[in-house]
């Protein structure tokens, strides 16, 4: 395959408060992760799929992905979000110059975001991120004190798959001094520019319980 996706799936999640790491979260029966993989499995070209998670769940996670039919290198991940990439860009095959780095925990990204990122990636020979425009009014805040409002239509909100040429992303992660959490940061703190395409609502981050009741919502309408 030319395009390689790895999905980040070790974190602790303790925001949810469920004692299991936040990409075995069931939703409706079925895992975090597990949903998170059916935009992947949506593409229309072939991908290597990398899934990074707990040292303890590699085994039951590929058993979960030979239950599903889905064809993936399973490893185990770091103590911060960066080393989970790292250890996952280092298992990708040879053949793969386009890479999609994705959080597990946006469990609803539709596919064509991915193939919004992948299409932008290859015309423009650089990294690409998708986003949403910011709608609440922003204010700088100090202390509890308000501070400047802030121009809203200079900021977007920043999702994931981001993807990048595989060379750019991997002299980036080679580079990191900075535990940064966004791969795009990296990318561009190595001197490659970065451009965005248009996000979706979906693909909303699953980080505090509100946000399981809101994937509920989404269910329930959808039908999934
Ligand atoms: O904690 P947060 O929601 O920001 O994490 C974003 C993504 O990075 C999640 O999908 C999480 O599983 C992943 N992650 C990871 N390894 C870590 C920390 C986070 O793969 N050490």
């Amino acid at each position: 395959p030319r395009v390689g996706v790895v999905v980040v799936a070790a974190g602790s999640g303790t925001r949810l408060g469920l004692g299991v790491p936040k990409a075995f979260v069931e939703i409706a029966g079925r895992s975090i992760l597990d949903r998170s993989l059916d935009a992947v499995r949506g593409l229309g070209e072939p991908v290597a799929l990398v899934i990074v998670v707990p040292s303890e769940a590699v085994a039951p996670t590929t058993e979960m992905l030979v239950a599903a039919g889905t064809r993936a290198e399973v490893v185990a991940g770091g103590t911060t979000r960066q080393r989970s990439v790292a250890l996952g860009l280092a298992v990708l095959p040879d053949t793969v110059e386009t890479v999609l780095v994705h959080d597990a925990a946006r469990a609803f990204t539709p596919t064509a975001v991915f193939e919004r990122v992948v299409a932008e990636v290859r015309a423009s020979g650089h990294g690409a991120i998708p986003v949403l425009p910011v709608t609440d009014t922003v204010r700088r805040v100090s202390e509890r004190m308000c501070g400047e409002t802030v121009d809203r239509s200079t900021l977007a909100a920043v999702q994931t798959p981001q993807g990048f040429p595989r060379a750019q992303l991997q002299q980036a992660y080679d580079e990191a001094a900075d535990d940064l959490t966004d791969d795009a940061a990296l990318v561009m703190a190595a001197g490659h520019p970065v451009s965005t395409v248009d996000g979706d609502a979906s693909s909303f981050k699953i980080t505090a319980p509100d946000d399981l009741r809101r994937a509920d919502d989404l269910l329930r309408r959808n039908a999934v």
